[in-house]
């Protein structure tokens, strides 16, 4: 039914598109160093993993203590009143970190993902926006404070759903999932071709038992990486190729063929290493034991 509703916002679409004109602004607006930040903010760097859902649970869990903190000062007396506060506080912390790193990933949507994005966004944001607003007036105006606790409350009820779309975004139609998550392949050398067939320089797709595999003849070694980009599925071999790095051509994630290492996001995730080996002019791959 969400799915259904959120399909048919088509309202949402210039809306999205200039909030993801300014995000690619303001980065641009940092300069040489937009890029590394905005890896960072992607998880893409340090963590390896997206960043933003991690982030989330602050804000949540700490908006929640918030609530429950309120009302048992409002019906015990027992909890101090800066209880509520401190935990409102931090949620309202951990709720712009989460929210640049959100808008962040919401830069390399589309279709019906943008559209659930910018419900669960739009939702967070508003939510974080009441939070502020409640906790300037606990501290601005003490006296206001059974105000400002129907405020957080009306917010929190308001985050569940948000943290419903946010689920349903990722484990429902697949934002941000590892795209090689079930990625399969030969444990056995397969044939994929010929010497002639892969050229100094070129990437060349092949399927190895169904598996789309993407190889690269560089300094007259073979190099071989799965072919569907980890972050929505962009097909590599139609990518840039720069040295033995190539960019994805949807959202210009970048990936080394070396060691499938991803180095440029908004992919979190590695693309998988293939083992290619030239014998008699065939040439044939399998996946790494282990795994890598
Ligand atoms: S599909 Fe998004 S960067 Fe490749």
């Amino acid at each position: 039914m969400l799915d259904r509703a959120v399909r048919s916002q088509a309202w949402l679409d210039p809306v999205a598109v200039s909030i993801q004109k300014a995000v690619g602004a303001a980065y641009e607006a940092l300069g040489p160093p937009g890029p590394s930040i905005k890896n960072v903010m992607h998880g893409t760097t340090a963590l390896g993993h997206p960043l933003h859902p991690a982030l989330t649970d602050v804000p949540v869990g700490a908006w929640t203590v918030g609530v429950l903190a309120d009302w048992l000062f409002v019906a015990t007396g027992r909890v101090p009143a800066v209880a509520g506060d401190l935990a409102l506080a931090i949620g309202v912390a951990g709720g712009i970190v989460a929210a640049l790193t959100g808008y962040t990933d919401f830069h390399e949507t589309d279709g019906h993902q943008r559209r659930t994005a910018m419900v669960h966004g739009l939702t967070m944001t508003f939510v974080l926006a009441v939070e502020i607003v409640s906790l300037m007036v606990r501290l601005g105006v003490p006296e206001l404070r059974p105000f400002a606790i129907g405020l957080s409350t009306l917010a929190w009820l308001i985050v569940v759903f948000g943290a419903y779309v946010g689920g349903h975004l990722t484990f429902g139609i697949g934002t941000a999932v590892n795209h090689n998550a079930f990625f399969e392949g030969p444990m056995d050398y397969v044939k994929v071709g010929t010497r002639e067939d892969f050229r100094e320089g070129e990437m060349r797709r092949v399927e190895a038992q169904g598996l789309p595999v993407v190889i690269l003849r560089r300094d007259g070694l073979l190099r071989a990486i799965g072919a569907v980009c980890a972050h929505a599925g962009g097909p590599l071999e139609e990518g840039k190729l720069d040295g033995d790095v190539v960019t994805c051509p949807w959202h210009y994630s970048r990936f080394r063929f070396g060691d499938g290492k991803v180095v440029g996001g908004p992919a979190t995730f590695d693309q998988p290493l293939l083992v290619v080996r030239e014998r008699g002019g065939i040439v044939e791959v399998k996946l790494p034991n282990p795994l890598k």
